[in-house]
């Protein structure tokens, strides 16, 4: 168990290099299941959910050599079962099915994991699948296998545009015959990302960032290697400008591309704040108490992401008004609630939205972390309490910040952690 330790009362300031994407990184990670070449991939974040995903790449038999900053894989994957467990403690294992099942005709995977805020249903992953002729049998225990041996291109529509089914349908297709088209694709960046990264293999993938992608069958280009360096994350970015906003400061995240934030960056500034770009940076600036932002509604990329929902809650407990908040992506992503109203916000929830009437100061507290976000956004509430807050965290914030501590604190926060053996020192 961690316990990250908050004092607030410290605007933020100063300039942080943003780590490179988790959601970049672990289709761009599963990509590597799909082919034998030589590829090196640096600025991959030092995250759990990035070694789970290197340890079942080395598990299906694909060499891994970590190295400073730069990842080299090489030989091949031979492994057709792979119900590890790794795959199972995250979400993004289930990308492995696609990868697999292209490159080797067939596969064996468990239901994947990932953060608690809904059921994370894989079907249309499935029936996605099928589309292709795909053979799927339900083995019970949450193990499903596929035969793939009669697999080829096809048009297919996603009945809803979901990430990682558009990323493991490209990861499948590439190693299927023929043309394959998806009809109401993800748009978000990180998909982008993992189209480049299939190109550089050899591949042939076009469309991502619109709602239609277009797979040609195979490899068409004899490439023996290929690199590619990680964007910076935008979600890991928007958690600091909203921190730096919610603590009254002014500060500075470098790396990432102000375009793939607009709709955080929007929201900012209908609090009050100045945001301010500059080729690969953003800063905020606040000028006195935020102001409440009447109507927020996440959904699909371009829009409101819902991997920023809870963070700018935080942020909003203590604006001046009411602000409306509604989730649109996930079933049971309010869970930080309970918790930010321990700290004395004043936050309703109906259904699918949660009424945030703001208050003049949280208060410190001890808090639970129930999921990746959400840690995240108990953290940034600490930072604007009044007194000390603990957040005790079941391993839920290392699984998509490198460190969360010592980026916020190169942005002047009172911020430490406490992990089991660090406990264990200071009651000796
Ligand atoms: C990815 O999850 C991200 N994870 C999530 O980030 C992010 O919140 C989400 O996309 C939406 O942007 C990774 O990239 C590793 P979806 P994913 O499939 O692919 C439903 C974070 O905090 N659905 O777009 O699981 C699903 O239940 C994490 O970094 C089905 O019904 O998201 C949800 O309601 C959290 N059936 C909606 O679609 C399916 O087969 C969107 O899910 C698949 C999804």
């Amino acid at each position: 168990m961690t316990e990250y330790v908050v004092t607030g009362g410290t605007p933020l300031g100063g300039s942080i290099q943003v780590q490179g994407s988790k959601n970049a990184a672990l289709p761009v990670l599963a990509a590597m299941a799909t082919s034998d070449i030589c590829v090196d991939i640096s600025n991959c974040p030092s995250i759990s959910d990035v070694k789970h995903t290197l340890q079942v790449l080395r598990m299906c038999g694909r060499q891994v050599e970590e190295r400073a900053g730069t990842i080299r894989f090489t030989d091949c994957i031979t492994e057709t079962d792979i119900s590890f467990p790794e795959i199972c403690c995250m979400r993004s294992g289930i990308l492995f099915a696609g990868a697999v099942l292209g490159n080797l005709g067939k596969v064996r995977i468990c239901s994947p994991g990932g953060c608690d805020i809904g059921p994370r249903p894989i079907d249309l992953h499935l029936k996605a699948f099928e589309s292709l002729g795909g053979r799927v049998k339900t083995e019970g225990d949450g193990i499903i296998s596929i035969d793939g041996s009669r697999m080829a291109g096809s048009s297919l529509w996603l009945d809803y545009p979901s990430v990682g089914a558009t990323e493991n349908v490209m990861l499948c297709a590439v190693n299927i015959p023929g043309f394959t088209e998806i009809h109401n694709a993800a748009r978000e960046p990180e998909i982008e990302e993992l189209q480049w990264v299939l190109n550089s293999m050899g591949f042939t993938v076009e469309g991502a960032g619109t709602s239609v992608i277009c797979i040609k069958g195979g490899r068409h280009s004899e490439v023996d290697y290929a690199e590619y360096n990680i964007e910076a994350d935008r979600i890991v970015a928007g958690t600091y400008l909203t921190a730096i906003a919610a603590t009254g400061g002014r500060g500075t995240v470098t790396g990432v591309s102000p375009d793939k934030l607009s709709s955080i960056t929007d929201i900012l500034e209908r609090t009050g704040c100045t945001v301010e770009t500059e080729g690969n940076s953003i800063s905020v600036f606040t000028h006195g108490r935020l102001k409440r932002v009447r109507n927020i509604t996440s959904g699909p990329y371009p829009g409101f992401p819902t991997d920023m929902q809870p963070q700018v809650m935080a942020m909003l407990a203590s604006a001046d008004g009411t602000s409306v908040i509604r989730e649109t992506v996930f079933e049971n992503r309010f869970r930080h609630v309970d918790e930010l109203n321990r700290m004395g916000a004043d936050i309703l929830v109906r259904g699918d939205t949660a009424i945030v009437n703001g208050v003049p100061l949280l208060r410190g507290a001890s808090v639970r972390a129930t999921d990746l976000r959400s840690g995240a956004a108990l953290v940034i509430a600490g930072l604007t309490a009044d007194t000390q807050t603990r957040v005790c965290d079941n391993g839920c914030i290392d699984r998509g910040y490198a460190d969360i501590c010592g980026d916020l604190r190169a942005l002047g926060a009172n911020i430490y952690r406490l992990d089991d053996e660090d406990e264990m020192e200071t009651q000796h």
